[in-house]
């Protein structure tokens, strides 16, 4: 199979009613886990990269490795997101790394903590986008900022996210202004903000209407019908995952996340792209855990990282499978991206204005 775009990829999602999850990886083992989990369901993949990630492995190492992975599975289609691009050059650099797809976080300034104004987010989110569409890539653009109703704060703990306190009215897509946001901007899909928060402490009581805002998803959707809508902040912090890790010597302070039962319910109303780093992070170092636990002699890495991989293996699979992405692989006939540079250029990859318009 081949490298997709994210615009096709999620075109596919809403035509069927499904969404895909878009896992962060950092090395080689997260890689390989993502895509067993998808091989063994059929299921298309979007993995993403920070920042963070990309300093850490190395744009030459990371590329190479997407390459590898297109090689060992075929039949798989798969997406690479850059995920929360700062700036232009951070996007620029990602699809020349062949990347398909990418964020441009416009709703913080460059430093990734202050946040922006609305002009700033339009005008650099257009930019980014008139050029990567240029070259066939999607885009990812995110109006209102990621933060929890219940504190007020967003989360920076991953190194990005809003610093001090934030508004509800930040915290909260407008659904009005989504609809020149996207009118403005021409991206491809959607992050709105709606409660969650990047991390693993979301939540600190399972989440009602009050804290997790699903209510602006479906006023977003009902203005937007053809916009992909893109949730952030989306692990769920099994109970069964903080458990492992506090059986084995981990301080995990009580937490909950974004239950899989709002997010199937966010599918319903145009919700097409899951972001989840938090929980996949959780399954590998509670494996990390229990083996130094059970075996405080053993020091050779692989008898750490195979349970951790089968660990989030299992964990995509059941977000694959959840999600309906499951089964989905071998109905994609891939687009080349020269080929979604024509359609873009043609205003072929538009329905979203003409949706606005009618909204
Ligand atoms: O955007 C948030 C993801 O959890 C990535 O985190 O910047 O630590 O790689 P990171
Ligand atoms: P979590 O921290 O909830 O996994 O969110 C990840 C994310 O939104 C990456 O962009
Ligand atoms: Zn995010």
């Amino acid at each position: 199979m081949a490298r997709i775009t994210l615009r096709q990829l999620l075109d596919h999602a809403a035509e069927r009613g499904y969404a895909v999850p878009a896992f962060n990886i950092n090395n080689m083992e997260q890689g390989l886990a993502i895509m067993d989990a998808a091989s063994a369901c059929d299921a298309p993949v979007i993995i993403q990269a920070s920042r963070g990630a990309r300093s850490y492995a190395n744009d030459i190492m990371l590329s190479r490795m997407m390459d590898a992975l297109v090689e060992i599975y075929p039949d798989i289609p798969l997406c690479i997101h850059q995920d929360h691009g700062n700036n232009e050059a951070t996007c620029l650099t990602a699809i020349r790394h062949g990347f398909t797809s990418v964020m441009m976080d416009g709703s913080l300034m460059a430093d990734g903590k202050t946040p922006a104004s609305y002009d700033y987010n339009v005008e650099i989110t257009a930019t980014v986008a008139e050029m990567a569409h240029a070259v066939g890539a999607s885009v990812e653009g995110e109006l209102g900022v990621l933060g929890s109703l219940e504190s007020g704060h967003g989360e920076a703990e991953d190194g990005h996210g809003a610093a001090g306190a934030l508004t509800q009215e930040q915290m909260l897509t407008d659904p009005d202004q989504a609809v020149d946001f996207v009118l403005q901007t021409r991206v491809d899909a959607l992050a709105i903000a709606c409660g969650t928060s990047h991390g693993a402490y979301k939540f600190s009581r399972k989440p009602d209407g009050d804290i997790l805002a699903m209510h602006v998803i479906e006023a977003i959707h009902e203005r937007l019908p053809n916009t992909h809508l893109v949730m952030h902040g989306s692990s769920s912090v099994p109970q069964e995952l903080q458990d492992i890790i506090n059986a084995n010597g981990g301080e995990m302070p009580q937490t909950f996340g974004v239950p899989v039962e709002e997010i199937v319910r966010g599918i319903r109303h145009g919700v097409r792209k899951v972001n989840i780093d938090t929980d996949c992070r959780m399954a590998m170092a509670g494996q990390f855990r229990k083996v130094a636990t059970a075996s405080p002699a053993e020091f050779d890495p692989r008898k750490f990282l195979k349970p951790a991989m089968d660990a989030m293996r299992d964990l995509c699979r059941a977000r694959f499978e959840a999600f309906g992405t499951a089964g989905n692989a071998g109905r994609i006939k891939v687009i080349p991206m020269d080929e979604m540079a024509k359609r873009h250029a043609g205003g072929l990859l538009d329905p979203q204005m003409s949706a606005a318009r009618a909204a």
